[in-house]
């Protein structure tokens, strides 16, 4: 990877931008439109969002005004948890793309694999949401389809029924945190690893072997956190509202990490937390 827009291929020979612009978080509104319009601006070519966000008008309205080409940009979003059935991901999916004001996505995920209000039958849940994404792909409305969130397990059971298997698992990998189960797991079923909060939501700032790795190396915290995540191959998802901030998080590709150094950051266990137990949230 030399530059942002050098994409990882998936399996069915989609191209994805090795970078993506993370918009969890961002307000709905003024400022989601002007994050998404900068971000592509400065260079990224990949955006990161999803139905709960509760921005994607908002990011559909910043695309729009970046005035870039549509077949240049890579857009996700997410199925929500309250929407597990073919009819709700069907409907909602329609939803999204009337918000997004598109007339193709290029990756849809399923957020979680176990709502709370699917507990009692998540497997059938999932199944039904991922034949409507399986239909929506084969009519040429989604370029891929994928999941987040999910582990062995519950991969394994959405298998059992899936006619095309997904093409991404988005988890969260982050200095510290690197799931090496299911990074492995993945890696043997050709699964994209998409890295959420790469920068541990920011707590990673305040981490004093990762401030001292930046020093080495003179380049941001977050710099290295982006490179260490490429250089582990994960497919990193930075988010930030602030402009000088998106261009920094895009400069990671004139400097290496050297290999004990990309070991010493995931071995910082636990340094920013781990990611939360998909069987055990609340919502
Ligand atoms: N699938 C899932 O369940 C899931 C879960 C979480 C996240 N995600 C995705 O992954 C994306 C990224 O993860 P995240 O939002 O959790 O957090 P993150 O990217 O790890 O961290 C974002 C935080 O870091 C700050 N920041 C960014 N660049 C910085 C820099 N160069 N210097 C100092 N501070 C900097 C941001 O501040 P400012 O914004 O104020 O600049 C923000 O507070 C999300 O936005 C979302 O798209 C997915």
């Amino acid at each position: 990877m030399k530059k942002p827009t050098d994409t990882y291929k998936l399996y069915n020979g989609v191209e994805i931008p090795c970078i993506g612009f993370g918009t969890w978080q961002t307000p709905d509104g003024e400022v989601a439109v002007s994050s998404v319009r900068c971000a592509i601006e400065v260079g990224y070519r990949h955006i990161d969002t999803a139905q709960v966000y509760g921005n994607e008008e908002s990011v559909g309205r910043g695309i729009r005004e970046s005035g870039v080409s549509r077949e240049e940009l890579f857009i996700t979003t997410k199925l929500w948890n309250t929407n597990h059935t073919y009819d709700r991901t069907m409907s909602t999916f329609e939803e999204s793309m009337k918000k997004l004001g598109l007339d193709y996505l290029d990756l849809f995920l399923i957020h979680w694999p176990n709502p709370a209000g699917f507990r009692d039958r998540w497997q059938s849940a999932n199944a039904e949401s991922w034949k409507a994404m399986e239909e929506l792909y084969k009519a040429g409305r989604i370029r891929a389809i994928g999941i987040s969130n999910f582990r062995p397990h519950h991969i394994d059971e959405l298998l059992k029924t899936a006619e095309i298997a997904p093409m991404v698992n988005q988890i969260r990998l982050c200095p510290g945190d690197t799931q090496d189960a299911v990074v492995d797991y993945c890696r043997e079923h050709d699964m994209l690893l998409e890295a959420y909060s790469p920068l541990g939501v920011g707590r990673v700032f305040d981490v004093p072997e990762v401030q001292a790795m930046a020093v080495k190396y003179g380049r941001s915290i977050a710099q290295v956190c982006i490179r260490w995540s490429l250089q582990r191959g994960y497919l990193p998802l930075p988010k930030s509202v602030t402009p000088s901030r998106m261009a920094e998080n895009l400069k990671v590709f004139d400097f290496e990490l050297d290999p004990q150094d990309v070991q010493m950051i995931a071995d910082l266990k636990g340094c920013v937390g781990f990611a939360a137990d998909p069987d055990q949230i609340t919502f």
